[in-house]
């Protein structure tokens, strides 16, 4: 992020007061309920937890201990010796307490006219039926479950049904193209995979199935490929004794409409999520079943004051931690309505989320500031035309929110009334950390206000961006948590040591991001102090798209950083030093960034490459990261002392460059590019 956004954001001192008017049905009522909640949690925190997940959850088994800390070794387990199963709570329950016939799901297709609801019932019985499906093609307890499959219905009930039999299940961002699919399924030894014939995104049609099968010759372990029938794609290659149609497979009626939940322990794990590392692997993290679930549905209820007769809309992707947090778990287990869609917010006109809003009655809307900045760009009268008075509670996630966007998401979607939350959390937290509560507090804009009950976030030494030491006397430093919280992850697949990375700095869970407090307690966001990249919410590793450009035959070095983007919050800046004899051109360039795409996906396509003679590098060989990023945001001037550098001649070369690409933008190599802009 950029300093001078990180200004803006400081310098919107307004606060507004929580809502009169629902506050004394709310689960929290004001800030003396709030800060009494905190005292209470940090004071005897086996108590708050084991309250609160004995309130929310039902066990199989109660828990012999509800925190075992293995202080020396950052392994905390929750809930020892309870057993639960997440399917069950998120449905069989639900069933015998009057929600039966209660919609759980409603799903909107990226076409207006198809629509889809299941009821507790039937999503019991389609769950039953794919768990029954699944075990018969042998998979068990503790086997490992690939989703690359678009938001639609069948997405959640495989997660579900994985649940229901103990399998491990991981989703698969379904914009993400050969590698990161690859690496993802490798990376857990999938033995099944569960995909659609296409995804369907702003009225184009994007085949899963035919990417998968190439990546599948290079993943032995899977034995199974599962196929949804989404887009009524024609000619599919169905590889005989591996490959099934899904609606083949539940057509068998000796499929069982009650299917046995497996009685998991706490400490089983759920499920396996990958996020951007510091390295070109991705980082599995892995979620235990009852902590997890606790805390999805802990947070839900809290964050988003959320009521048993509330329509509640998260508008996040299930290949992220956000659709599984707050798209699934947390509000099927407190038996809510949520709603799914498959489309995205400007097609075929800007005005889907209103018309669901609208259609749905919708009292609980959940999204992201990148979101809100593509629609504020657009007519006023997209969102006029709609009734948004079902809506009871605003929220965002993913970036910090810029003082623009929130007061236009306040004024125009919340009728200069309604509380927004702005959750800041993480894949590994599994849930909001830092959060406001909205009947108890005090909104400033562009701040995720203050941590939940329980969580003791704090800010450690001083860190700008890129781990520089920030100037003296800043408040800004890294933001940790320094006590357990049962959402946190259980550890890395297959990676002790990147699991021990994130304790052995402070001897305590350090977020990546750096932050800043105010008088008031308030916790500022200032973005990642690593080398990923925040682009429309979504965490990217500058390491995986430097692999990718290293691997071409005519890049000899490429480095890549973050760059303020007007609307995806970061984008994608690559400087590229091409091999001996290689020309710079722009069809080269245009060959770089469509490697990108293809490689990873859309959402990791640079914005800009620029080619250059020469990184800026320490004398040992190191390149300066920090030089190129502010070269990529127009601050130069900020570069100051270069007497590290090794080739400061290489510097201006690499500034001119830069302000040439940035004047040449209108050239229609850079043209900004449907799919991506649609990737949220
Ligand atoms: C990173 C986590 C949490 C689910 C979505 C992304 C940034 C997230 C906020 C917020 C400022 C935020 C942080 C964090 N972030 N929420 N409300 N305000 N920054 O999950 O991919 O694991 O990324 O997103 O930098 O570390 P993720």
């Amino acid at each position: 992020m950029s300093q001078e956004r990180i200004t803006t954001l400081l310098t919107d001192s307004r606060s507004y007061l929580p809502p009169e008017h629902g506050r004394t049905s709310a689960w929290i009522c004001g800030p003396e309920e709030y800060d009494e909640l905190c005292r209470r949690a940090l004071e005897d925190p086996s108590d708050f937890w084991g309250a609160r997940a004995s309130q929310l959850i039902h066990w199989f088994k109660r828990w012999d201990k509800v925190l075992e800390a293995d202080d020396a070794h950052h392994k905390y387990k929750w809930f020892t010796g309870a057993k639960l199963n997440a399917s069950f709570n998120c449905i069989d329950r639900h069933l015998i307490s009057g929600r039966r016939n209660k919609a759980a799901l409603i799903w909107q297709g990226e076409k207006e006219t198809d629509v889809r609801c299941y009821t507790y019932q039937m999503l019991y019985t389609e769950v039953c039926r794919v768990a029954h499906a699944l075990s018969s093609l042998h998979i068990r307890k503790g086997d490992h479950v690939a989703l690359y499959m678009p938001m639609i219905p069948e997405l959640f009930i495989a997660m579900l049904a994985c649940a229901r039999i103990g399998a491990i299940h991981t989703a698969i961002f379904s914009g993400y193209a050969e590698g990161g699919v690859r690496s993802r399924i490798q990376g857990c030894r999938a033995r099944v995979v569960i995909t659609a014939d296409a995804a369907v995104r702003s009225g184009k049609i994007k085949p899963l199935k035919a990417n998968l099968d190439p990546i599948l010759e290079k993943c032995p372990s899977v034995g199974h490929v599962v196929v949804v029938r989404n887009a009524g794609l024609e000619n599919v290659n169905m590889q005989r004794k591996r490959d099934t149609w899904w609606h083949d497979l539940m057509d068998d009626f000796t499929l069982n409409p009650d299917f046995p939940c497996e009685p998991m322990d706490a400490n089983d794990t759920l499920f396996l999520l990958h996020t951007s590392g510091s390295t070109g692997k991705p980082t599995g993290v892995m979620h235990a079943t009852g902590g997890y679930l606790t805390y999805a549905a802990h947070t839900t209820q809290w964050c988003f004051d959320m009521r048993d007769d509330d329509v509640y809309w998260c508008t996040a992707d299930a290949g992220w931690i956000t659709g599984h947090t707050y798209g699934l778990y947390g509000p099927l287990a407190l038996g809510a309505t949520t709603i799914m869609f498959e489309g995205v917010p400007t097609w075929p006109y800007p005005d889907r989320y209103w018309r669901i809003v609208e259609n749905f009655r919708v009292n609980i809307l959940y999204t992201a500031p990148t979101v809100i900045r593509s629609l504020m760009r657009m007519n006023e009268a997209w969102t006029e035309r709609y009734d948004l008075r079902s809506l009871r509670i605003l929220g965002t996630v993913g970036e910090p929110i810029n003082p623009e966007a929130w007061r236009w998401f306040y004024e125009h979607i919340g009728n200069e009334e309604l509380p927004i939350v702005d959750t800041w959390w993480q894949t590994e937290t599994g849930g909001a950390m830092i959060a406001p509560i909205p009947y108890a507090t005090k909104l400033k804009p562009g701040s995720a206000t203050k941590p939940l009950p329980g969580i003791d976030a704090a800010i450690i030494g001083s860190a700008g961006r890129d781990g520089d030491e920030a100037e003296e006397g800043a408040k800004a430093g890294h933001l940790v948590i320094r006590r357990p919280w049962p959402g946190m992850m259980q550890g890395v697949y297959c990676d002790e040591e990147k699991y021990q990375s994130y304790f052995s700095r402070f001897g305590c869970y350090s977020s990546g991001d750096a932050a800043e407090v105010d008088s008031d307690g308030y916790f500022w966001i200032l973005g990642r102090v690593d080398d990923s990249i925040n682009v429309s919410g979504h965490r990217l590793s500058t390491a995986e798209i430097e692999a990718v450009l290293a691997a071409c035959p005519e890049v000899g070095e490429a480095a890549v950083v973050p760059m303020p983007h007007a609307l995806k919050g970061e984008g994608i800046y690559a400087y590229v030093v091409t091999r001996d004899e290689v020309p710079w051109s722009s069809s080269l360039r245009v060959k770089l960034r469509d490697t990108v795409r293809r490689d990873i996906g859309a959402l990791a396509t640079p914005e800009y490459i620029q080619f250059v003679e020469a990184m800026p590098k320490t004398t040992s060989g190191k390149v300066i990261r920090r030089m190129l990023r502010k070269i990529a945001g127009d601050s130069h001037e900020e570069i100051g002392d270069t007497t590290s550098l090794a080739n400061p001649e290489a510097l201006a070369a690499i500034i001119a460059g830069h302000n040439n690409l940035v004047a040449g933008r209108h050239e229609t190599e850079n043209a900004p590019d449907e799919e991506e802009s649609s990737t949220i």
